[in-house]
């Protein structure tokens, strides 16, 4: 795999990027994190991590000790699924895999959070119908996009807006996923109200037609999400739950900046969880998505890089900010954003390419490119045959 050469690396050892900071109950040695990276490998049927790649997988992005590992995206029950080869953390034999993951990532020295997520419209309305399962959003026939539409009606499963009884059990399946991660070993988990899944399908109104306490206002958009946190509070303390939003995105019909009064939602968001933090119930991060990352398939040149900024965090959080999008090959954007002393960065495709990329990113070494064709192929290549640094080195050389 080839390195990249478009950009010119700078050596980062000597910056904040490597001062040590508290996340939760752990205690993180710098602040690369690995961002969460849904890459369909687990077997099917079952949702299971998969047995014979991911825990090398794991292990590979985990030996800098002291690295916050943040999972791919992780359902916490059969209804919240709806991807035949994405994982779960509700059977025992997801779980069993689950604890061998977060045992190597331990025995690295390094961290592990598990982001959960319910897909809502997201999922295949034919693999769901197939199991029995409900097509699900936040309301009636509001469909992502027509592909989906036509499998939904030819399978007879039609988007459905979830009752308010449904809303309670998938905060139940939250509660469940989040106490087995947490047996399982997790450090904590990442609650997944972004990119366009059930939980951002209620913030947003262009997905949000609902006419009860879940809908209308921005309060009432905001209701489950909150409710979802409160109840991991609740279930195991606030320092093992964070949250990850995506104010910008358009994937998936979110709307982004392309409604302007959308900001307004996410400030409500923050403020509301400002406020358990002054009540002395302060989660151990919000995970924010930058404007400059619409859409994760896409180039995102569709839209102006700076068409908004994610500073607006810092005016109410006084806790723990963790920023995702393009950083890694922009030592210059890194820096900026880590001296905000409450601020870490994730890495997302070049974590994928580059398994010891923190290593590169404090010596200023180049990152490998990354093969978007293998991202979400069933296949070892693409997964764990990245090569270090070194590695990369000698491939280049006998080339
Ligand atoms: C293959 C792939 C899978 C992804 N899966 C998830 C996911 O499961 N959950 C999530 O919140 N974001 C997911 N993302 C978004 C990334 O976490 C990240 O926000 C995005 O790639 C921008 O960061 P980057 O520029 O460093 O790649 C995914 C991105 C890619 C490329």
């Amino acid at each position: 795999m080839p390195l990249v050469k478009d950009y010119t690396p700078v050596p980062l050892a000597n910056t904040d990027l490597f001062k040590a900071l508290k996340v939760g109950n752990t205690t993180v040695e710098h602040r690369v994190v690995m961002a969460p990276l849904t890459r369909m490998r687990a077997h099917a049927p079952g949702h299971i991590p998969n047995k014979d790649w991911e825990v090398v997988y794991y292990d590979q992005r985990s030996k800098r000790k002291g690295t916050m590992i943040i999972t791919e995206a992780v359902s916490p029950s059969a209804q919240s699924s709806g991807i035949d080869n994405a994982p779960g953390i509700w059977t025992p034999e997801q779980i069993e895999q689950w604890t061998k993951i977060f045992n190597k990532i331990h025995e690295n020295g390094s961290f592990v959070w598990v982001q959960l997520c319910a897909t809502g419209r997201q999922a295949f309305p034919d693999a769901m119908a197939r199991d029995g399962l409900r097509y699900d959003s936040a309301s009636d026939n509001l469909y992502m996009d027509d592909e989906l539409k036509e499998r939904a009606i030819k399978s007879n499963n039609p988007q459905h807006g979830i009752t308010k009884d449904e809303i309670k059990q998938y905060i139940k399946d939250f509660v469940q996923g989040t106490k087995n991660a947490v047996e399982a070993g997790a450090d904590g988990v990442e609650i997944h109200s972004c990119n366009g899944c059930l939980l951002n399908q209620f913030l947003d109104p262009t997905s949000n037609h609902r006419t009860d306490e879940y809908g209308g206002s921005i309060e009432n958009r905001s209701r489950f999400t909150l409710e979802v946190i409160d109840a991991l509070i609740e279930a195991v303390g606030p320092e093992r739950v964070g949250i990850r939003l995506s104010p910008w995105n358009r994937y998936a019909g979110m709307s982004g900046s392309a409604d302007p009064t959308l900001l307004s939602q996410y400030c409500y968001v923050v403020g509301e969880l400002e406020k358990r933090a002054k009540a002395g119930k302060r989660i151990a991060f919000i995970h924010l998505i930058e404007p400059r990352v619409t859409d994760i398939f896409f180039d995102c040149t569709a839209v102006p890089e700076d068409d908004g900024t994610n500073d607006f965090i810092y005016s109410i959080w006084k806790g723990v900010v963790i920023r995702a999008g393009m950083f890694p090959s922009r030592p210059d954007s890194i820096k900026a954003a880590v001296a905000n002393d409450q601020t870490m960065i994730a890495a997302g495709r070049y974590f994928i390419s580059t398994p010891d990329l923190v290593d590169r990113l404090e010596k200023g070494q180049p990152l490998n490119k990354y093969d978007r064709s293998t991202f979400y192929s069933f296949t070892k290549e693409g997964f764990t045959d990245y090569p270090t640094y070194e590695e990369a080195v000698k491939l280049e050389n006998s080339n």
